[in-house]
This record gives C-alpha cells, sequence and structure tokens, in this order.
C-alpha cells in the first residue's frame, strides 16, 4: 500500500506510521474532521479469504474517498485507522475464522485523512464447508456507542 501524500489531504493532519499483521508498514496523515455516516446507506464490501477487497458498492467508494481502481485489490486495511487497537481486529479475524459473524464499531480512516464510524457486520461466505472470502455490510452506528469505543479503545492497546 502506498504511503499518504500531503497533496490528498484536506486540513491540518498528524503522521502515524501503522504496522500492518503482515510485516509491512504505511505512512499515514490523519485529520480530525468526520464524515457523517450516509442516512439511509448501506456500506457493503466482498473480501477473499486474506481480506483483499474483491467487491465494493457505490457507498463505500464514496465514504472512502477513492475511486473503486483504488480499492479493488488493495488489502482492507487500506481503511484502517490508528484509533482502532489491533485487538480489535483479531478478535474480527479470530471471529470469522471459526465461521461465525462478527458485530463491532470501527473507525475507518478516508483518502483524504478524515475518518468516519460504522457499525460491522462481517460474515464469512462458505461454500460446501469451505470459506470462499466474508462480506461486511456498515451501518450507522449508535452515537452513544461511539461515544463509549472513544473511551474504550485508548484503554486496548
Ligand atoms: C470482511 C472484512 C471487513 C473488514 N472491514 C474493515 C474495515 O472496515 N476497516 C478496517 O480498518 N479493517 C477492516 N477489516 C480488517 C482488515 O482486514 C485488517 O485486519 C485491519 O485493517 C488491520 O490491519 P492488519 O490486520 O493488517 O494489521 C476487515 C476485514 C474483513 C475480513
Amino acid at each position: 500500500m502506498n504511503d499518504m501524500q500531503p497533496d490528498q489531504i484536506v486540513g491540518e493532519y498528524v503522521e502515524h506510521t501503522l504496522n500492518f499483521y503482515d510485516g509491512s508498514s504505511r505512512k499515514i496523515l490523519v485529520t480530525e474532521i468526520e464524515t457523517e455516516f450516509p442516512k439511509g446507506c448501506l456500506i457493503v464490501s466482498r473480501t477473499d479469504t486474506s481480506g483483499v477487497i474483491t467487491h465494493c458498492n457505490e457507498s463505500f467508494v464514496k465514504m472512502s474517498g477513492y475511486a473503486r481502481e483504488e480499492l479493488i485489490d488493495q488489502p482492507h486495511s487500506i481503511l484502517r485507522h490508528p484509533d482502532i487497537p489491533p485487538a480489535a481486529f483479531a478478535d474480527l479475524w479470530n471471529t470469522l475464522e471459526k465461521g461465525e459473524k462478527w458485530n463491532g464499531y470501527v473507525k475507518n480512516l478516508r483518502k483524504d485523512g478524515g475518518y468516519y464510524w460504522v457499525y460491522v457486520t462481517a460474515i464469512p461466505n462458505i461454500r460446501n464447508s469451505v470459506t470462499q472470502g466474508y462480506t461486511s455490510v456498515r451501518r450507522e452506528p449508535s452515537r452513544k456507542k461511539v461515544e463509549e469505543c472513544i473511551k474504550l479503545y485508548p484503554t486496548m492497546f
């Protein structure tokens, strides 16, 4: 994944380096600008078994700030925000790899450095007892739950 570049960013930013599970890293530029979840929309994506994006809907594209071509074939961690503790993603992967559904509140990073909160439901796509990939649907999160996560997540690092 490419490092984020200052000319993509809207507003004042802080630089972080994210270290990913596979050992790679990425320089990201993060602002405090929130994009509200679009009322009545569902943000949908599908991945292969390693979390690489294979499909995404128009709401996903719009909210991410990327072009569709920049998202397809990229790891889902292209949206990873530094405020979400790795333990949350470990729980997601452990749950999905057991063949179960995972729900959680996630803050996602946009291409322009801003963020948006979502309530994610992710499920394994199982055919003939074999996991083919994963589907995730994001709904508008309850503001109360988001406020709880804003307090809880920093304690999980
Ligand atoms: C179906 C599915 C949906 C995911 N959705 C997101 C997401 O919206 N935002 C995110 O940061 N990571 C999401 N992930 C988790 C990423 O694959 C990845 O684990 C995470 O960004 C942390 O990066 P790392 O595991 O490489 O350290 C999703 C994974 C799957 C399988």
